[in-house]
């Protein structure tokens, strides 16, 4: 479809472990359009980073590894590709960027060198001169001071956000037109965190590049996402145009998610609010909703039955619940569970939860 530069379609990825099998991601469906930031949402565990590299082509089938469902980029079926064919997306079209700088920096080698050989295996530049001035060139984009001197710098000489800013710089090096970006601030402090994602912004701004920000924080892509998806034990269990998703969300679990962080204007000593229960085991997922077991309007059938996605009023809000928020049919579930003193999984339901 036009303005679709990536689509998933029911991507499963399976892990077969001595434990048994991990269902990592489990039918994800979801599209990113042209020069737009969808934002994937959720806690630890709930299958981020396995879809992401899913999405890119990292993961692929095995003796330990399943994997269905189709990666569409541009037209081409990445999934019906490997090797050459397939690595030649990456950078030129779709880069990715990790938590760790560390994981894709090599610590023995100078900076310069590292944004160089990107930009000549690329064939970005016809010289290694043209290389070392687009090097710098490319380290004044995302604010980093003296670029001339980090050129020959290592990356231990530099600070974590520094060396978050020069992974942005490769990845950017061959102007990919897909940026996915997988948690990239979660190892840095918080005021660098917000730098490095205004940095993301401003970039994605300029230049058109269609972003896809994984992250666990809700907060962060409140002002800097076009949309949601909101992932739950490997599913998408909520997406939705951002403000629509923050207006109005359906899933109990994007509520949870909400309540969980400080309001962005609030003062500095706000709790964060975590969410009651554990992240579900993805080894021994529950039957029926995966989030049922924490959710405080769960009723039996919560239990049994595991919701279909939904459109909620229109295609492009779809959510996964039996009782979605704000209907007279959560009320009713909300009431019954108050009395009770319980959800049907046993959660106790308690003024601080039941928030709206
Ligand atoms: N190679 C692997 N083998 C077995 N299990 C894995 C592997 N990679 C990830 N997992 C499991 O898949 C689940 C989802 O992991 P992940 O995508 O890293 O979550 P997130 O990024 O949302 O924190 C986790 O339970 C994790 O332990
Ligand atoms: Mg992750």
């Amino acid at each position: 479809m036009s303005g679709e530069l990536l689509t998933a379609d029911d991507v499963h990825v399976r892990f077969r472990t001595r434990g048994g099998v991990v269902h990592a991601v489990e039918g994800v469906s979801l599209a990113v359009k042209a020069g737009e930031v969808l934002a994937v949402v959720g806690e630890s565990g709930s299958g981020k980073t396995v879809l992401t590299r899913r999405l890119m082509g990292l993961v692929a089938g095995g003796r330990d590894t399943e994997v269905s469902g189709t990666v569409t980029y541009d037209g081409t079926r990445l999934t019906d590709l490997s090797g050459k064919a397939l690595s030649a997306f990456w950078g030129a079209e779709i880069a990715l960027i990790l938590q760790d700088p560390m994981t894709s920096l090599n610590p023995v080698k100078r900076i310069g060198v590292q944004l160089t050989e990107s930009l000549l295996l690329h064939k970005m530049v016809a010289t290694k001169q043209e290389a070392r001035d687009r090097a710098v060139a490319l380290l004044r984009d995302v604010g980093l001071s003296e670029p001339d001197r980090r050129v020959r710098q290592y990356p231990h000489e530099l600070s974590g956000g520094m060396r978050q800013r020069v992974t942005i710089a490769i990845a950017l090096s061959c102007s990919p037109r897909l940026l996915l970006a997988d948690e990239p601030t979660t190892a840095l402090d918080v005021t660098v965190q917000a730098q490095i994602l205004d940095l993301l912004a401003d970039l994605h701004r300029s230049s058109d590049m269609a972003m896809l920000l994984v992250t666990h924080d809700l907060r962060v892509v409140r002002s800097r996402s076009d949309r949601i998806a909101v992932m739950y034990a490997g599913k998408i269990v909520e997406t939705a145009p951002t403000a629509a998703l923050f207006a109005e969300p359906r899933m109990p679990y994007t509520e949870a998610l909400m309540n969980a962080v400080p309001p962005v204007s609030g003062p500095n000593h706000v709790r964060l609010q975590v969410i009651p229960g554990r992240p579900p085991d993805l080894l021994n997922p529950p039957t029926g909703c995966k989030f049922s077991p924490r959710c405080p309007y769960a009723q039996d059938r919560c239990l049994t039955e595991d919701p279909p996605l939904r459109d909620a009023g229109s295609p492009v809000h779809q959510y996964r619940c039996w009782y979605p928020l704000g209907t007279p049919a959560w009320a009713e579930a909300k009431a019954r569970n108050v009395e009770r003193g319980a959800s049907a999984a046993g959660t106790p339901v308690t003024e601080e939860m039941v928030l709206t």
